[in-house]
């Protein structure tokens, strides 16, 4: 019996787990500006796996990004500012928050797997 609990929860989960990384209908919060919540959310394009959140001074933007894309560099050139805050994450519409403690997503993901790796082999 304890043996069957292995397949079922490869069977359950990790489906679950591609669904969510799948690409193309990730929705991010999209502004520039100064006001303090955006209520503007598009689909991203399907190259933009995570939305960002950047916090310059009082200017702040939302929008799609590509999660290797979201290192302090590129958002540094790609937005011509050079003290900021920043915030990627890859769940629909979680660029909304003012929190900027970096999204965990990805390692609980990596975790998971290699977890569900190490049980079944
Ligand atoms: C996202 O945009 C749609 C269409 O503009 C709007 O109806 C919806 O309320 C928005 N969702 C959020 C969470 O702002």
């Amino acid at each position: 019996m304890k043996y069957l609990l292995i397949p079922v929860l490869l069977a359950v989960f990790l489906p679950a787990l591609f669904c969510l990384e799948s690409q193309g209908t990730l929705k991010c919060f999209k502004c520039t500006g100064m006001q303090e919540q955006c209520n503007t959310n598009v689909t991203c394009p399907a190259n933009a796996d995570s939305c960002i959140f950047v916090k310059a001074g009082v200017t702040r933007h939302w929008d799609c990004w590509t999660y290797a894309n979201c290192h302090h560099a590129f958002i540094e050139t790609h937005y011509k500012i050079d003290n900021f805050e920043f915030k990627c994450c890859k769940k629909d519409l979680c660029n909304d928050s003012p929190n900027l403690a970096s999204s965990m997503t990805l390692p609980i993901l990596v975790s998971v797997l290699t977890i569900i790796q190490m049980l079944s082999f």
